[in-house]
C-alpha cells in the first residue's frame, strides 16, 4: 500500500529525532512492501524564520491531505519573546485544531531495565502501565475570550475554560473504548469541587459509566490524581482528563518511565488522519549534538502505523524491537548512557531487520 506522511521536524532536536524515525519507517516499508511517501514542511520557529508565521496555510493543507503527520518538536529561546506576535507553540495549537485531533493518547510504561532511571522507589514502579487520554482541542488552551485589557488603570488578563458537552462525551467514550481492550478501568480526572466545566465533565462521565457496566469508572480530583501518580502509579489504567490537566499530568507521569525521551503520543481525530509526536520538547540545550533519544519518536511511528495506517503487525514489530534494544542495556545520554541518536536508531533497525 501507498501512504502519504507529512513530516514536520520543527525546531531544536526535532529534525534529529524525526530523521532517525523516518529511517525506521523506511526499513518497515521495505520489509513489508509498503510505500511511505514523505513530504517535509516547516512548522514552529523555523517557519516563523522563513515565512513569518508558525504554520502556513500550505503546511496545514498538506498535513490534512495526508494519511498521518509526524512531528518532532517546536520552540526554543530564540522565539521566546513574550511580546512576539507569533510563537512556535501557536503553530502547534493551530495544527491540532486544524486537524481536529481532539484525543491525545500518551501511554506510559516502565521498562524493567529502566527502573533505576526513575527517581521513584522500584517497588512503586512495578506493573505501571498507564494510558493518559488528554482532551486536546478545547478547554483553557482555546476558550474565548483570551485577552489582556486595561481596567481602571490595572491590567487584566483572561483565559477561558470552556467545554461543550459533545467534546467531553467523545473523549470519555474513547477512553472507555481503550479501557475495554486493557484492564477495564477508567479514571476520570477533574476539579468538580471548583469548576463548572468539571461538574459537567463528571456528570457526562458518570452517564457513560452507567452505559458501560463492565468498565470500572472512578472520579478523581486533579490534585489527588497528581499525588497518586507518584504514590501509587500502578493503580491507574486509563486516565481521561481535560486539556490543561492532561498537559501537566503527562509531564509528571513521564518521570515514571525514567526519561521523557522514551514516550510517544498519538493525537486522533474523527477521521483516520492523526498527528504523532514524542512528548518531549525541542531541548535547545542539546540540539545539534546528535545525542537526543529517538525512542519517543520511533514509538510514535509505531502508534501511527497502528491508529492511522491500520498496520498493527508492523506497529508491534517496532515496539518489540525497541523493547529488545532497551532490555539489552542500550542507553542514550538522557538515560545515563553513551549512545548517539543515530546509534540508538541503528540498534532498533538491526532488531527489526532480524525479526
Ligand atoms: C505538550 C506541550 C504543548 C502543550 C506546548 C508545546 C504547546 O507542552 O504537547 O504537552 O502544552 O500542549
Ligand atoms: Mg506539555
Amino acid at each position: 500500500m501507498n501512504y502519504k506522511i507529512t513530516l514536520l521536524p520543527g525546531d531544536g532536536i526535532g529534525p534529529e529525532v524525526v530523521g532517525e524515525a523516518t529511517k525506521v519507517l523506511d526499513v518497515i516499508a521495505n520489509k513489508y512492501d509498503h510505500t511511505f511517501n514523505f513530504q517535509e514542511r516547516l512548522m514552529g520557529g523555523c517557519s516563523i524564520d522563513k515565512y513569518g508565521t508558525s504554520l502556513t496555510d500550505e503546511a496545514l493543507a498538506d498535513s490534512k491531505d495526508s494519511d498521518a503527520v509526524l512531528l518532532g518538536a517546536v520552540g526554543g529561546p530564540k522565539w521566546d519573546d513574550p511580546n512576539a506576535k507569533d510563537r512556535p507553540e501557536r503553530g502547534l495549537l493551530a495544527l491540532r485544531k486544524g486537524l481536529g485531533v481532539f484525543a491525545n493518547l500518551r501511554p506510559v510504561k516502565v521498562h524493567p531495565s529502566l527502573i533505576d532511571a526513575s527517581p521513584l522507589k522500584p517497588e512503586k514502579l512495578k506493573d505501571v502501565d498507564i494510558i493518559v487520554v488528554r482532551e486536546l482541542t478545547g478547554g483553557l488552551y482555546f476558550g474565548q475570550p483570551k485577552m489582556r485589557e486595561m481596567v481602571n488603570g490595572n491590567e487584566r488578563a483572561v483565559d477561558t475554560l470552556e467545554y461543550f458537552d459533545y467534546e467531553i462525551k467523545r473523549i470519555i467514550e474513547l477512553a472507555f473504548k481503550l479501557a475495554d481492550g486493557r484492564k477495564k478501568k477508567v479514571t476520570s480526572v477533574d476539579k468538580a469541587n471548583i469548576l463548572e466545566s468539571s461538574r459537567m465533565w463528571r456528570q457526562i462521565a458518570s452517564n457513560i459509566g452507567t452505559q458501560n457496566p463492565d468498565i470500572q469508572l472512578e472520579h478523581t480530583l486533579v490534585d489527588t490524581a497528581s499525588m497518586r501518580l507518584i504514590t501509587s502509579p500502578a493503580s491507574f489504567d486509563v486516565i481521561v482528563t481535560e486539556n490543561m490537566f492532561g498537559d501537566i499530568l503527562t509531564d509528571e507521569a513521564s518521570v515514571l518511565a525514567g526519561s521523557m525521551g522514551m514516550l510517544p503520543s498519538a493525537s486522533l481525530s474523527e477521521s483516520t488522519v492523526g498527528l504523532y509526536e514524542p512528548i518531549h520538547g525541542s531541548a535547545p540545550d542539546i540540539a545539534g549534538q546528535g545525542i537526543a533519544n529517538p525512542i519517543g519518536t520511533i514509538l510514535s511511528c509505531a502508534l501511527m502505523l497502528r491508529y492511522s495506517l491500520k498496520l498493527e503487525l508492523e506497529a508491534q514489530v517496532i515496539e518489540k524491537a525497541v523493547d529488545a534494544v532497551v532490555s539489552s542495556g542500550a542507553k542514550t545520554a538522557d538515560l545515563g548512557g553513551k549512545l548517539t541518536t543515530r546509534q540508538m536508531a541503528d540498534e532498533i533497525i538491526k532488531r527489526i531487520e532480524e525479526n
